[in-house]
């Protein structure tokens, strides 16, 4: 089924207008691959409709960011998009998501100043800004997010909360390659010897997992030991940030955490930012 494609406004309100039962949507910047096709099979269980957006969103992007060369497959995401029975992928352009620059935007608050947000300031501000416009403009009853993106799923879920955003938040486990390395649409961009160092990534967080039983300091030591190889390789990782956090707040958690955290990684391989993360469970530790 080849899904209705709209590209204004106009068309937009028409095809969702034809939608009917629950509708669930999947926010995307496009490049789709397994893991977006993940959060499209999500959706589809849990709507009577899917809407799909592809839109690169130059609110979230830094000044030395990758805005000009993020990869552009429309094609491609939209034979993904008929292959899983999306109906409707909403495609605006730039022009006409925002018409005139937005003077009123989102702020993310100090959640979305820390960990993702120190390294790439505005960041989050841009992309919950983004959301909203696009909850407002598909009206879903349910999206879907990838836990890839940690921080971005804590914020719009807390965007939601925040606002009293009449939308249920959905989030699907990150899909990796079978060596471990999280599937983004980044990923395209390495080189084979940059990718053999990004997998130090995925490494470290299961190095740091395996280490679980110990506490968050022996789970930061064993992660932090792989990154520290990756930064001796060749071309080196660039570790921006290793953190373990609260999964609703994204506040580094103590030493004596029980409970839910998340491990996150962040670093840059060449001209590459790359995110990846785990979910832990801390017990309590006999002292
Ligand atoms: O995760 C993404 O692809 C983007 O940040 C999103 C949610 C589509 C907003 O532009």
């Amino acid at each position: 089924m080849t899904p209705v494609i709209a590209r204004t406004r106009e068309e937009l309100a028409a095809a969702r207008a034809r939608l009917r039962g629950t509708v669930a949507f999947v926010p995307t910047m496009g490049a789709l691959h397994a893991g977006h096709r993940s959060l499209i099979r999500r959706a589809r269980e849990l709507g009577d409709a899917v809407v799909v957006s592809i839109f690169v969103n130059p609110l979230q992007f830094g000044p030395n960011e990758d805005l000009d060369r993020y990869p552009r497959t429309f094609d491609d995401d939209v034979a993904m998009c008929a292959a899983e029975g999306v109906d409707l992928v909403w495609a605006p352009t730039p022009e006409v998501m925002y018409p005139v620059d937005p003077q009123v935007r989102l702020s993310s608050g100090r959640m979305g100043a820390i960990v993702e947000g120190a390294a790439r300031p505005g960041h989050f501000d841009g992309v919950l800004t983004v959301v909203m416009k696009l909850f407002h403009q598909v009206r879903p009853d349910v999206a879907v997010f990838g836990a890839k993106d940690a921080q971005q799923l804590a914020l719009v879920r807390r965007m939601v909360a925040d606002l009293d955003v009449p939308v249920r938040i959905e989030a699907v486990p990150t899909v990796r390659e079978p060596d471990g390395l999280a599937l983004s649409s980044r990923n395209r961009y390495l080189s084979d010897a940059e990718r053999a160092t990004a997998r130090h990534l995925s490494r470290a967080l299961r190095a740091g997992a395996e280490r679980v039983a110990d506490g968050p300091a022996a789970v930061l030591e064993a992660a932090r030991a792989v990154l520290d190889e990756a930064t001796r390789a060749d071309p080196p990782l660039h570790v921006d940030y290793l953190v373990l956090v609260d999964p609703a707040t994204f506040e580094e958690v103590g030493r004596d955490h029980v409970g839910e955290a998340v491990l996150a990684v962040a670093g840059k391989v060449g001209t590459t930012h790359l995110i990846d993360n785990t979910p832990l469970r801390f017990g309590p530790r006999e002292s």
